[in-house]
């Protein structure tokens, strides 16, 4: 009786039952820096146009693959580079596999392409004679993980589309970006909008929140440095610095509407010039 009340009070407009909880505290949480004008409600429309890009044509011919339209910009431009020689490919969640497929069909054909998943149905997905492989296990065991890489590692794109829960993001991050990911890599962590979703916070930090805090380790050369610092004919200037692993390898992050991308990059010490 709950239940048919409840699907009225829905389809009236009355009661949004699915709607997903918000971490209001996170969400609506904006600087007194912002101008009134940045910060204001604007009217956004609903997408009517479809992604133009091959990627999108690859998912538009398959079935049993679950993605948001607007992720197919995201994916050419950070995975377009890596088309034109074999690559190794990690995605962490396999579902029905047509994912899977459709990064055989996107990149090099002599690439491997492996999905883990905790659901051991998802073996059915391997096609062994293509180099498209399936291991079952959970991306939150590290020692799962790390079998996988010793397997197949390191890779070249690690693509996060798992359980989506916020420790598992997390764990999955310390355990394959530093030993799985090949020099030049990028790790791709999707549908981070979870982590605004109360269902998908299961850890004290999310996802996003440590994703904001490497935007700080990005810039930990600078900590308590001054410019002349990283002159190299000044006598100020430093010669070597201790960096936490993190600062000293990341290339840079991207952020997108639900999508976080890593460029993994060996750095050097950041050179200023007065000429
Ligand atoms: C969003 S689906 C993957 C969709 C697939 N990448 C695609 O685009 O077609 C998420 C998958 O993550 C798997 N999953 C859930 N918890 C997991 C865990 N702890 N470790 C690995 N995979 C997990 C689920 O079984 C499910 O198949």
């Amino acid at each position: 009786m709950r239940k048919l009340l409840n699907k009225l009070l829905v389809r009236f407009g009355l009661l949004i039952t699915k709607a997903p909880t918000l971490l209001a505290d996170k969400s609506l949480a904006t600087s007194a820096a912002f101008p009134v004008e940045l910060t204001e409600k604007v009217t956004v429309d609903a997408a009517t146009d479809t992604p133009e890009n091959e990627l999108f044509d690859i998912f538009a011919a398959d079935t049993n693959v679950h993605k948001w339209h607007h992720y197919f910009d995201i994916y050419t431009k950070h995975f377009e580079a890596y088309r034109n020689r074999p690559i190794r490919m990690l995605e962490i969640g396999v579902f029905r596999g047509g994912s899977l497929r459709m990064w055989k069909e996107y990149f090099h054909p002599d690439s491997t392409i492996v999905g883990i998943d905790i659901d051991k149905s998802c073996k059915d997905h391997e096609i062994a004679d293509r180099k498209v492989f399936v291991r079952i296990g959970s991306q939150a065991d590290p020692d799962f993980l790390a079998k996988v890489n010793d397997e197949f590692g390191p890779f070249d794109i690690i693509l996060d589309d798992g359980s989506h829960k916020t420790h598992h993001q997390n764990i999955s991050f310390g355990a394959l970006f530093r030993p799985a990911l090949t020099e030049g890599g990028c790790y791709m962590v999707e549908d981070v909008h979870t982590n605004y979703w109360l269902k998908h916070v299961d850890s004290e930090d999310t996802f996003i929140d440590l994703s904001k805090q490497m935007v700080d380790m990005l810039h930990e050369p600078y900590f308590n440095r001054i410019e002349t610092n990283f002159r190299h004919e000044h006598p100020e200037a430093l010669k070597q610095m201790d960096l936490s692993y993190l600062a000293a390898n990341l290339g840079g992050i991207a952020f997108y509407d639900s999508i976080v991308v890593f460029d993994k990059k060996k750095r050097y010490l950041p050179k200023s010039e007065l000429r």
